[in-house]
């Protein structure tokens, strides 16, 4: 009957909601308790909420991510990251899901590093070899949590204080991450840290994804591309031997995009010694440059994960290890190779390593990295 009228309201209405997007489009982040420590502290979880962003959530212990709740082609929002059911979880966890790992993350050979001629005895918890800062590692400490206002609205500032002597490492370690979710939807993670004597730091955050939703069985079926033409292969303990070895004619080779489990189980010295992937990528570009790391599409959602880092390097991790024991948080076991990790690092065993990229941090100077995760939807 008046068929003008819509056209002229049209224009006001999506002016209207385009003001009201852009005063509502930084990110929220809202704070609750989430559990007490044995020891009595208290711990919070903290929820990251932003249009058009997946809604994130992370806590203060150890700063694991705790849920990504990502949508797929229809606009189905579910859980992307592996995490237990309740805070008791957390205060168990043995297999990383979502922590920050330190104060250095992967393995140091037999749990001995020399630096300006003194030899330092780590704890070792992974054979003979010291994994993810030990047994005690940043994972497992509560960091002091701030909410921040940066520039893509408020952030989680983390920051721990390791002490001198701390599972072996020498100096005081004073280590901040802020976790900020950005306007394309990426959550970014920036490290940072600072010492008050010479000391060896490899920070990463240890999520573990499945894009067809946490429990939902295996990711052989995710397609894995990544920007490395090398990895560092490892002798049976899976420790460096220095070498860097092109992936070319290996079933290591990601450079297009590979089903993850095309090759899984070939016969190759390298995979056995993981049980799978569990290896480092030298990755193209410039270490200090944030860049593209690797890409991974699940074919069936249609959901994307792209990870971008400064690092060097970045260790492919298969899930090998999962065995079903933990039931996750929506009650479904994670089975053997039910997730995949892709922890940006510096090399493995680099303080043993004189050939791969320095890890030492020493007074006066300040360790930087920078990683991004973003879920997306791929056409
Ligand atoms: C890293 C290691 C793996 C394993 C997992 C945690 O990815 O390289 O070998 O320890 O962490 O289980």
């Amino acid at each position: 009957m008046f068929p003008h009228r819509p056209s002229l309201l049209a224009p006001l209405v999506v002016l209207s909601l385009g003001a009201a997007m852009t005063a509502n489009a930084a990110t929220r982040v809202e704070r609750k308790p989430f559990g007490k420590t044995p020891a009595g502290e208290s711990v919070e979880l903290f929820t990251f909420t932003r249009a058009g962003a997946p809604t994130v959530a992370i806590t203060n212990l150890g700063g694991h991510i705790v849920s990504i709740l990502a949508p797929d082609r229809a606009g189905r929002a579910v859980d992307v990251t592996l995490g237990y059911r309740d805070f008791a979880g957390y205060l168990g966890d043995t297999s990383y899901f979502g922590s920050i790992v330190g104060r250095y993350a992967n393995r140091i050979a037999k749990g001995r590093f020399t630096l300006d001629g003194k030899t330092y005895s780590l704890a070792t918890n992974n054979g003979p070899n010291s994994l993810h800062g030990g047994p005690t590692g940043f994972q497992k400490r509560v960091w002091t949590p701030k909410v921040v206002s940066g520039k893509d609205g408020d952030a989680l500032e983390l920051t721990y204080v390791s002490k001198d002597g701390e599972e072996g490492y020498p100096g005081t370690l004073t280590a901040k991450v802020v976790y900020s979710l950005r306007e394309d939807g990426g959550l970014a993670i920036d490290y940072s840290a600072t010492t008050d004597a010479p000391t060896v730091v490899n920070l990463t955050n240890h999520a573990y994804f499945n894009l067809a939703g946490e429990g939902e069985g295996t990711i052989l079926g995710h397609e894995m591309q990544i920007e490395a033409d090398a990895y560092t292969p490892v002798d049976a303990t899976l420790i460096p031997t220095g070498e860097r070895r092109p992936v070319e004619g290996t079933p290591l080779d990601f450079r297009k995009p590979v089903a993850i489990g095309a090759r899984i189980d070939a016969a190759d010295e390298q995979l056995k010694a993981g049980g799978g992937y569990d290896h480092n990528y030298v990755l193209r570009g410039t270490m200090g440059e944030l860049r593209l790391a690797a890409r991974v599409v699940e074919p069936k959602s249609g959901r994307v994960l792209e990870m971008l880092t400064t690092e060097p390097g970045v260790q492919f991790y298969s899930g090998n290890f999962l065995d079903g024991k933990v039931v996750g948080k929506s009650g479904k076991p994670y089975g053997r190779r039910s997730a995949f990790c892709l922890e940006a690092q510096h090399f493995p065993d680099s303080p043993n390593q004189p050939g791969f990229p320095p890890v030492v941090l020493r007074p006066g100077q300040t360790y930087r990295q920078t990683t991004v995760y973003r879920c997306t939807v791929a056409p």
